[in-house]
């Protein structure tokens, strides 16, 4: 097992990699000082496969446990479903209190709903997050965002809560859709690339122990990626400054991934597309060496997520950049890499460079 210290002051905390890391969830709490009962929050897909393992071992620890889950998909991340789980979560018995604990069991979608749940419930209590999608492992569950959807835009009601620990469990990714494996992959080329050139070297060299979703090889490659995201959230708890980087890819990514509409293009797969475009913004500037922007897609390629996407149409694409929430004033940021490990934010892309950057992946 790896433990990756976030280092936050009084809310530090840590992230623990591992197999068989679910059933400890009982032993994990134990440690954590008075704990009157938890409450596993998972959606429907995930509490199947391993609520009972989670609960048997809350159990055995002695502590009350009970669990609440609602229908898997984003299209749930919303503001009915943590109504319906509030009051789910106010009918177990014993009733929780302020020493109660919220078990977050699942890929980024529970992650968020139960950590708000959480942030708010009886105005905050503790809770530890149980990732299961590779995304989570390496992404969702680590800094402290909580949050739903709104019809106006994504994760736009929610919270700062950092988790009292991060239990990350390997084998969990065994029964994970290959697709959402691959979501995940494609955060950990952005990592790599914002920070950290030797796990790049890493990714090529393990490509297809990874795909294939191989315990050794996992851990190693969720472990680094944690190490990244704390190092980067530890920096910049709130996001005033240098957590920006961790968007290289995604105002593309994110415009993509909404023309698309949602649940067509996986994240992963949508940013994979959002760092080709933005690279090729940054080679045509001569701030990036082609060499390594055509290195980056190969590694892509070869963990089988899409380089090039027909039919993107680019003032459409455009106009969901200048709604995206990160944009201010008319001005879109956008990331560019400089170099593996080196990232520039910059926000006086021309229209023009953002047209090049999408019609780059519309080429064949
Ligand atoms: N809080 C943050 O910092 C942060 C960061 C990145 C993403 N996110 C959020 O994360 C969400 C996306 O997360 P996600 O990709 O994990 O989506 P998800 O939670 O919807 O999981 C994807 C699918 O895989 C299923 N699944 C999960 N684990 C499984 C397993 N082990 N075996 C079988 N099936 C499993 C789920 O039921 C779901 O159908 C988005 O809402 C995004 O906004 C949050
Ligand atoms: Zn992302």
């Amino acid at each position: 097992m790896r433990t990756i210290p976030i280092d936050l002051g009084p809310r530090s905390y840590d992230v623990r990699v591992g197999t068989g890391l679910r059933q400890g969830v009982g032993p994990f709490l134990g440690e954590r000082g008075e704990v009157s009962s938890a409450a596993v929050v998972s959606d429907s897909n995930v509490a199947a496969i391993y609520a009972d393992d989670v609960l048997g071992s809350l159990r055995a620890a002695n502590l009350p446990a009970g669990l609440v889950t609602f229908p898997a998909g984003e299209q749930h991340k919303h503001l009915s479903t943590c109504s319906d789980l509030y009051d789910a979560l106010f009918a177990l018995k014993p009733p929780l209190d302020r020493s109660s604990v919220i078990v977050a069991l699942g890929g980024g979608v529970p992650g968020d709903v139960a950590g708000f749940i959480a942030a708010t419930l009886l105005r905050g209590i503790r809770f530890v997050q149980v990732p299961t999608t590779l995304l989570a492992d390496v992404d969702a569950s680590v800094g402290g965002k909580t949050g739903i959807d709104h019809p106006a835009g994504k994760n736009l009601i929610g919270a700062f809560h950092q988790p009292a620990g991060v239990l990350i469990d390997v084998e969990t990714l065994s029964t994970l859709p290959p697709e959402q494996l691959r979501s995940g992959l494609a955060e950990c080329v952005k990592h790599a690339v914002i920070r950290d050139a030797t796990l790049l070297d890493f990714i090529e060299d393990q490509a297809e122990a990874l795909l294939d979703c191989q315990a050794q090889a996992m851990g190693e490659l969720i472990a680094r990626n944690v190490e990244i995201k704390a190092a980067v959230v530890s920096a910049d708890e709130r996001e005033t400054g240098l957590r920006a980087i961790l968007n290289y890819g995604h105002t593309f990514g994110h415009a993509i991934e909404a023309a698309a509409g949602y649940g067509n293009l996986t994240h992963g797969a949508a940013v994979g597309l959002g760092m080709v475009a933005a690279n090729r913004v940054a080679v045509s500037r001569g701030w990036l060496d082609a060499s390594v922007a055509g290195r980056i897609e190969t590694v892509l390629a070869r963990l089988d997520l899409p380089t090039r996407r027909a039919g993107l149409e680019v003032d459409d694409l455009h106009h969901r950049m200048l709604h995206d929430k990160k944009t201010r004033g008319g001005r879109i940021k956008f990331l560019l890499p400089v170099g593996l490990g080196q990232v520039r934010i910059v926000d006086d892309l021309t229209r023009e460079e953002i047209r090049d950057g999408i019609s780059y992946l519309t080429a064949s």
